[in-house]
């Protein structure tokens, strides 16, 4: 029986909580695992600044040895021993080569990043299927729900019609306070989410509907069976024109904004927008608030599915990663 020998990159929000599961669950994992491997092994984590590393393991209380932390990547690349590699440190350049770096050398690689995946997934998974290894993506799309094991396993006969959610937390919190606090601004709102970790510095992904858009893209290919569309193929809308006039006027007609991204089979042709809608009462979308994500599916034979959960989180979205070890 091999080992599985995991090289994490990032220890963040998601990293380290996906490095706590792990230790704190090993024998349990071990035993969940599709494959049976004799250990699983926690042996690297890549980091940008070693020293603070530690500090915060110990900060989380993570008890983990120091010599597992790495700051040159090439620690990893040059192990044999390494079967698994986990990436979560986000953004497109580095995080890019290291995706490809692990297909390319074949190891199993797990991500969170829907940016690298709807831009090059198409010849990621091309070539981790040439070169026989796995690529897991559960938490690349609504966190910690389990959206892209639910259409690849569940829906082996008849056809999904239709896919739309509320993919983003971060615009769905934005939303829900103008709502709720409606003397507050556009900015105002936006100022809070990035004070309370809602939102990033530069939140144009978020509510220019860019990070809705490669979920959607994502969501679509699997639901549809197609390659990943490009995302400047199909129209994109934010929440940035959203103001608390709208939210009222859609408050007196008993509606919300949201923002939905769909894909929807129209006579054989895939229809896919992101745009904020307003959605009515007897809507499921309309119960959802604050950071929650929702995914409506519509299938030819089982009419509609939903899904609701934590579209973000450490844990939440370190649960997806580890449902992606236990299936390699
Ligand atoms: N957070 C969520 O709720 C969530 C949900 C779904 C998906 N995701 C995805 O998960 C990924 C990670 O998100 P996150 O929220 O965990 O981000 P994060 O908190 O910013 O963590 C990223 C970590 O990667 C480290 N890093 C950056 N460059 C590195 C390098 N070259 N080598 C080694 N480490 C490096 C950073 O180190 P420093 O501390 O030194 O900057 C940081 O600790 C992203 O793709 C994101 O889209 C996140």
């Amino acid at each position: 029986m091999k080992t599985l020998n995991i090289a994490i990159f990032g220890f963040g929000t998601v990293g380290s909580n996906v490095v706590k599961m792990i230790l704190q669950n090993k024998e349990q994992l071990q035993k969940t695992c599709k494959t049976p491997f004799s250990t699983l092994n926690l042996k690297y984590i890549a980091v940008r600044n070693k020293a603070s590393s530690i500090k915060k393991s110990k900060k989380i209380s993570i008890n983990i040895s120091e010599k597992i932390f790495t700051e040159n990547h090439n620690d990893i690349w040059n192990d044999p021993e390494v079967n698994c590699i986990i990436e979560v440190i986000g953004g497109t350049d580095i995080a890019k080569n290291i995706i490809y770096k692990a297909v390319e050398t074949k190891r199993n690689i797990i991500t969170a990043n829907k940016a690298v995946l709807a831009e090059f997934g198409n010849e990621i998974f091309s070539l981790a299927k040439k070169n026989n290894v796995t690529v897991g993506f559960e938490a690349s799309v609504a966190g910690g729900i389990p959206i892209i094991k639910t259409l690849k396993n569940h829906f082996s006969v008849g056809n999904i019609t239709s896919i739309e959610g509320i993919l983003n937390g971060t615009c769905n919190y934005m939303l829900s306070n103008l709502e709720n606090n409606i003397e507050l601004s556009y900015a105002d709102v936006l100022k809070d989410a990035q004070e309370k970790g809602f939102a990033e510095s530069n939140p144009s992904a978020d509510v220019d509907g860019w990070d809705s858009a490669a979920k959607i893209a994502i969501l679509s290919s699997i639901c549809f069976h197609t390659n990943i569309p490009k995302m400047t193929d199909f129209p994109v809308e934010g929440i940035s024109k959203i103001t608390s006039e709208k939210i009222t006027q859609a408050g007196k007609k008993n509606q919300k904004i949201r923002l939905i991204a769909s894909a929807k089979n129209i006579n054989d042709t895939i229809k896919i927008t992101v745009k904020p809608e307003e959605v009515e009462k007897n809507s499921p979308f309309y119960s959802v608030n604050g950071p929650d994500n929702m995914i409506i599916i519509h299938h030819e034979y089982l009419g509609e599915i939903v899904l609701k959960g934590a579209g973000a989180g450490g844990e939440a979205t370190a649960m997806s990663i580890i449902s992606d070890i236990v299936n390699l």
